[in-house]
């Protein structure tokens, strides 16, 4: 049987065999500490659980329109006026299953065969793999400290090629937490829109930021797609709701591709998300943004003291991004290292690119601050026993 070439050019996440073996070990009776998941540990709050029942009862259950509800469209229309100050029409919004469901919409849309978007190495695996799904290409720009781990357009300058057709960032960015501010962002939309290129932001985790608010890109670029999700910071990852704001004459386009290629986002989804802007979730959710930061000021201090080279502050997501070179060895041969010495399981540099990957590692807080406590103690014992060359 053959499978297609395109298929078969998209990667596992790597640390899927870590996580088969976490749980191997957690069923032989192993206490793991998962530090490699990128979903929150807190359960959806009440609020919205319980207008998803109250739709249930209600018998929602039929297929919505391909956009979505639009009074959910409304609803983020105006959580972009409250949040933002942005006047976003409500048609530009479409409601996606996931922010993946918006990445598929936006790259289905601005993506030909053999075009290339710019990408940030390291960033989030699936970007790439959705450009080669739809028969274009990533352009993998290596960054680092020096640019905070973020595309600027000296590099778009250095890095466009007669193929490129647009660049892809996140703010803040997955796996390095770092965030793009308001001029860096209209200037890199000039740097784009110099070339006629697109500007596709993944905000996905905007909301989650400590001490600084994330701005939108749309608040300096109003032709720039954005996509965002109610995964991270709302907390419904289980849901697989999202949603992609466009450019006005984008939307018939992107409301042909929602209905051929998954009809409609879950109406569930849809109509438990309606209660995410009510004040009762957003005081649950800013709490638990309250707790994401007391554990990034845990875990970051922690971990330098124990020589792990975090450049940067990360001033959101729940990740950090981690240099391993003052222990030596490679990453994914460290990451099985402490789960098996330890049961410490954390996610190798590989799963977000290329650049130096086998000399990172990413720490994701998304466990109580006592679990992570613990997970300190044990690593810095299993850094005693780390031979880098060891096989
Ligand atoms: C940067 C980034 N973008 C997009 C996604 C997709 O998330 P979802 O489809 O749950 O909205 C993720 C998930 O981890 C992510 O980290």
């Amino acid at each position: 049987m053959s499978y297609s070439a395109r298929s078969r050019a998209i990667e596992p996440f790597h640390v899927m065999a870590l996580l088969a073996r976490a749980n191997q070990l957690q069923a032989e009776g192993h206490d793991v500490i998962h530090l490699e998941i990128g979903e929150p540990d807190f359960t959806t709050a009440a609020p919205i659980v319980a207008a998803g029942q109250a739709a249930l009862a209600a018998g929602h259950t039929r297929y919505t329109a391909a956009r979505g509800l639009p009074q959910l469209r409304e609803a983020i229309a105006g959580f972009y006026a409250r949040r933002y100050r942005l006047t976003i029409d409500p048609e530009r919004i479409l409601i996606t299953p996931g922010g993946s469901g918006a990445l598929l919409l936006a790259t289905s849309l601005l993506v030909d065969p053999g075009r290339h978007w710019l990408l940030a190495d390291p960033g989030y695996p699936c970007n790439r793999h959705f450009l080669r799904l739809v028969e274009g290409g990533a352009q993998l720009v290596p960054v680092g400290p020096g640019e905070r781990y973020q595309l600027t357009p000296e590099l778009v300058a250095r890095h466009w090629r007669a193929e490129s057709v647009g660049a892809l960032v996140a703010s803040p960015a997955n796996p390095t937490g770092t965030l793009l501010r308001r001029d860096e962002l209209a200037a890199l939309s000039a740097a784009l829109r110099a070339r006629g290129g697109h500007l596709l932001v993944d905000e996905i985790y905007h909301g989650l930021t400590y001490g600084v608010d994330a701005p939108s890109v749309l608040e300096v670029d109003d032709d720039a797609f954005v996509l965002n999700s109610f995964s991270k910071y709302f907390g419904m990852t289980g849901w697989r709701l999202g949603w992609l704001v466009a450019p006005e004459a984008a939307v018939p386009e992107l409301e042909k591709l929602a209905q051929n290629l998954y009809i409609s986002a879950s109406t569930l989804a849809q109509h438990a998300a309606l209660a995410c802007f009510e004040e009762e979730t957003l005081a649950i959710l800013e709490e638990r943004r309250g707790e994401f930061a007391r554990r990034r000021d845990y875990l970051l201090p922690a971990l330098r003291e124990l020589g792990f080279g975090i450049a940067v502050e990360p001033e959101g997501a729940f990740y950090l991004y981690a240099d391993i070179g003052a222990f030596g060895g490679d990453a994914f041969a460290f990451c099985r290292h402490f789960l098996e010495r330890e049961f410490v399981a954390i996610t190798p540099g590989v799963d977000f690119g290329r650049h130096l990957a086998s000399r990172h590692v990413r720490f994701a807080y998304t466990q109580s601050l006592p679990r992570l406590e613990q997970a300190v103690e044990r690593i810095a014992r299993g850094l005693q026993s780390w031979q880098p060359d060891a096989l």
